[in-house]
């Protein structure tokens, strides 16, 4: 896209240097054709009006409209009536590809369970914009300045009353510090832990194997251990055998296969914490869409010294907002906000206040209620049609967020079983990829219906439906979680 200034005129850094034996003329026609020539000036961009630009350079304007037309009758500049003088597109020694916009993306699958990205053309624009407003008409100026690194602190009020109210969790604003996405969130929690003296941090397993985080902490000397998962979350005596320090988890629905901690499990964690001076990082990216089961409360809220929580907007809204927050522990807290100082002396403030209008507003509650109704509608199409098309393939992780695992009956693989639906123009993930040991055995396959309509889950399971049942049956169970 070209710059286009409207009525204004676009500033445009060119110097002329009165020392100079050269007339300023010369130096201006000079100064312009290496501008365009070098692609500092691209094709289709607006020039200065003679006015504004003999303004800005402090020579008349005869001189800069002698020099336009000069450079016109050269070819550098075209004028059309009511266009203003605009770059030309014939005399840039900079490569087209440079100037030309990147072509979007074209989608890799007709049908695509892609895991991890909700249902983007369902955020709530109308409502967000009224945020936005909302936010700077009534922002006062002192706050568009540095702020409290933490964040601003009516984000912080309304999202600990929120967390406290809807995730059971011991929030107060004084430990509620903002960050850009459970990306950054992990990030100062592990330079925190690292200054510590914490090495060795465990990870679920399946979990984050295929993820920046695992290979961000190694880079950065820690010495990540996986720790198995089964039915009721992460095996906690495993956890305990593997030294660790510290452990992330995803307690309220576990990534990737969606199982939930037991009430069991959860003591246990938390006693493991206790016992061995060591901290529990609670991710909560996706609790807030929960369909058959009671809601669960975050760990967080059993244990507020022992547990840093983080939590995000990247499922609940959108990724692109890079709005997230981190509930510290006490003894934490200074560390953290420190490290956010350092980083980035805290998150941008409209967005914040934004946030902070469309949770008091009650808007981010009914988004939710929106968006939990209509996943809930694909979860049900996706059971619904593999249980006509493919009954031998089991379906669990279905307690909460918007993914699921199917569980391939003995004797599919899942590579064949990707490769198959690729094909097909169908996308599904293998679960070996979140694997520590990359093991593709059980064959389960990770099917995220965030982009996915109702009818294109219905349709991408009829065109695989072959491809995950396989010759013949194997009596997976079917386990609903
Ligand atoms: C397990 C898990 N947690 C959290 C997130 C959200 O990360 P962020 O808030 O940085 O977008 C993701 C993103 O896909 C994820 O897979």
């Amino acid at each position: 896209m070209t710059v286009d200034w409207g009525g204004i005129g676009p500033e445009l850094l060119l110097r002329l240097d009165r020392s100079l034996p050269e007339p300023l003329r010369t130096q201006l026609l000079a100064a312009l054709r290496d501008a365009i020539r070098s692609g500092r000036l691209r094709a289709g961009e607006r020039l200065p009006s003679s006015r504004e630009l003999a303004r800005q350079l402090e020579v008349s304007r005869g001189l800069v409209q002698e020099t336009y037309e000069q450079l016109l009758a050269e070819g550098y500049l075209t004028s059309r009536t009511g266009s203003g003088t605009r770059v030309a597109a014939v005399h840039s020694d900079v490569e087209q590809a440079r100037v030309e916009p990147e072509a979007p993306a074209a989608p890799r699958f007709e049908y695509d369970f892609a895991v991890g990205v909700p249902d983007l053309g369902s955020f709530p624009r109308a409502d967000w914009a009224w945020a936005v407003r909302e936010a700077l008409r009534t922002l006062p100026n002192a706050d568009l300045g540095y702020l409290d690194t933490r964040g601003h602190p009516e984000l912080r009020r309304v999202l600990a009353g929120y967390l406290r109210r809807v995730r059971a969790a011991a929030a107060d604003p004084a430990r509620t510090v903002i960050c850009a996405g459970f990306a950054q969130g992990i990030e100062l929690t592990r330079r925190v832990l690292q200054g510590m003296g914490v090495r060795r941090i465990a990870f679920e397993d399946p979990g984050y194997s295929d993820h920046t985080v695992v290979s961000a902490m190694s880079g950065a000397g820690m010495e990540p251990v996986p720790v198995p998962v089964d039915d009721d979350g992460i095996d906690v005596a495993a956890l305990a055998a593997s030294g660790a320090q510290a452990v992330v988890v995803t307690p309220a629905h576990q990534w990737p296969t969606g199982v939930v901690l037991s009430p069991r499990r959860r003591r246990e964690l938390v006693a493991w914490a206790r016992d061995h001076d060591a901290y529990i990082v609670e991710d909560d990216y996706d609790a807030e869409f929960r369909y058959d089961k009671e809601p669960v409360g975050v760990v967080q809220g059993l244990a507020p010294q022992r547990v840093i929580m983080i939590g995000t907007t990247s499922k609940a809204l959108a990724p692109g907002l890079r709005l997230a927050w981190l509930v510290c522990p006490p003894a934490l807290t200074d560390a953290l906000v420190t490290e956010k100082l350092l980083a980035d002396r805290g998150s941008p403030v409209i967005d914040q206040v934004a946030l902070a209008a469309m949770i008091s507003s009650g808007r981010y509650d009914r988004q939710l209620r929106r968006m939990r109704g209509i996943y809930a509608a694909r979860r049900e199409a996706l059971v619904d049609e593999l249980r006509t098309q493919a009954p031998a393939v089991g379906i669990s992780g279905l307690a909460a967020g918007f993914h699921a695992v199917a569980h391939l009956p003995a004797g599919v693989s899942e590579a064949d079983a990707v490769a198959g639906a690729a094909a097909r123009s169908v996308g599904v993930s293998p679960m070996s990829a979140y694997r520590a040991d990359r093991s593709p055995e059980p064959p389960q396959l990770v099917l995220g219906l965030g982009t996915m309509t109702e009818r294109a889950v219905r349709i991408g399971v009829r065109r695989i439906a072959d491809l995950l049942a396989g010759a013949r049956s194997s009596g997976v169970s079917r386990t609903g979680r």
